[in-house]
């Protein structure tokens, strides 16, 4: 057995050694089409020749220098081109290693930022049951997952409270008009903010399309205007964590711009760098900025690899070739061929209740009955049997359970590189629709 420790320590995971394109190969040889670009990470493929030159560029020019003493060209170039024209009225970037560390940048900036302009009771952030935002203990104390809270949850006592998600398919009341359940929604978040004192209240946090923890789902229209309002009337800031779903993986450059809203602060991560370097950042609105420039005059975080040069100049290519390649028409005109593709195949599955997402952001939502949305027994881990029938079809998909409230429900992922085809994404589904074939209609039906 490997001496890694994995995330199952009962069965080592099979090896990967190669990467090239939409596929992966392993030890054995096997030639597997990356589905979901690992946890829709992998935006451009792998062994993108641009991107490993970049890469290697900057490694003979410089690999590492400490913020405190210098800036490198790479991170003023990733910030310049990321902040272009201030989208949505954010002007700075802050680069680190992880989605999780953007998030507690995001949490703690946005804490200085109220000290410095002396609004020192605002240290309650609201986010959202179901959401997940990062494995480290600030993030995942402000985090919705209960499965993923619960070992630690004695850590994880702070000012952080959760609201409802806005996820139509399980939570919107039969016979409830989008717009009302838009409003009960709403409605709920003004009363927490009520709740625990609207002049306590630094931040809201959420993820515009709602990733690995409930499937790609999306908000109904008007849902994150309704947000921002209640955030911009209790003097709040907006966070909008696009860890996964930003960075053209819906079809935009960020989910917000669908959403007609922008954040104060946004994290970035899986896309920003497409797993060619581990990079996240957060993007700052001016108005946080600015404070921070009146007051303290520096943001009091730091780490010793922010704004790594390599990992850098890796991100700045990878954008460059979104970019130069047009990749976000594509990102568009498959991902509506990937949601006719799944429909046509799967959408009067017995055992798929739902198929949803954005861009190339897709899920379908196992369940036992349609019908009754009854969820297969949790024990039967029905996600992990389908990633597995699909691997073995030559197919990497991302699995994940606890849809509903962190332990029922099951949810598989598909998030290809923006690089796929029509040939690409009609093999995805093929392998997709046999792989649930051969688990759901194996199992039986053992409901919970
Ligand atoms: C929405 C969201 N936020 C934060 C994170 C944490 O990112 P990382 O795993 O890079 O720390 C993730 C990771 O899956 C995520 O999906």
């Amino acid at each position: 057995m490997s001496r890694i420790l994995h995330r199952s320590l009962h069965a080592d995971p099979p090896l990967a050694v190669r990467g090239s394109g939409m596929y992966l190969f392993d030890e054995t040889g096997r030639a597997v089409i990356d589905g979901s670009g690992g946890a829709s990470v992998a935006c451009l493929g792998h062994g993108n020749a641009r991107v490993n030159e970049a890469i290697a560029a900057q490694l003979a020019d410089v690999a590492y220098v400490h913020t405190a003493l210098f800036s490198n060209r790479a991170a003023e170039q990733l910030a310049d081109t990321l902040l272009d024209g201030e989208p949505g009225g954010l002007s700075h970037a802050f680069f680190c290693s992880s989605g999780s560390e953007a998030m507690e940048a995001a949490l703690k900036l946005a804490r200085q930022y109220f000290q410095e302009i002396g609004q020192t009771r605002r240290q309650h952030v609201i986010a959202r049951r179901q959401s997940y935002h990062g494995t480290t203990l600030g993030a995942l104390a402000a985090g919705g997952n209960a499965m993923r809270r619960a070992p630690y949850l004695p850590m994880l006592a702070g000012p952080y409270s959760h609201v409802a998600p806005c996820f139509p398919y399980r939570f919107q009341d039969s016979g409830e008009s989008d717009d009302e359940y838009v409003d009960r929604l709403a409605e709920e978040l003004e009363a927490e903010f009520q709740r625990v004192g609207p002049d306590t209240v630094m931040a809201f946090c959420a993820e515009p399309v709602v990733g690995a923890t409930t499937g790609c789902v999306a908000a109904l229209p008007g849902y994150f205007g309704r947000v921002r309002e209640i955030c911009d009337r209790h003097g709040a800031l907006l966070i909008l964590d696009e860890v996964m779903c930003g960075m053209g993986r819906t079809g935009t450059l960020h989910a917000w711009e669908q959403e007609g809203v922008s954040p104060d602060i946004q994290m970035v991560a899986k896309g920003l760098g497409g797993g060619y370097q581990p990079i996240g950042g957060i993007l700052i609105g001016r108005r946080v900025v600015d404070g921070l420039r009146a007051g303290s005059g520096g943001f009091m975080h730091g780490q010793t690899y922010q704004a790594h040069p390599v990992a850098c100049a890796a991100a700045l290519a990878v954008q460059k070739v979104i970019a130069e390649d047009g990749l976000l028409a594509n990102v568009r005109a498959m991902g509506e061929a990937l949601s006719n593709g799944l429909t046509q195949r799967l959408g009067n599955h017995r055992h798929v209740g739902d198929i949803r997402g954005r861009g190339l952001f897709w899920a379908i939502e196992l369940v036992a009955d349609r019908g009754s949305k009854a969820v297969f027994d949790p024990g039967l881990k029905l996600r992990e049997r389908v990633a597995q029938a699909a691997y073995e079809r030559g197919l990497a998909i991302y699995p994940m359970g606890g849809t509903i409230d962190g332990v029922r429900g099951n949810h598989v992922i598909i998030s290809p590189p923006y690089i796929a085809t029509a040939g690409d994404i009609g093999a995805i589904v093929d392998r997709l629709g046999d792989a649930v074939d051969a688990v759901c209609l194996g199992v039986g039906f053992g409901s919970a």
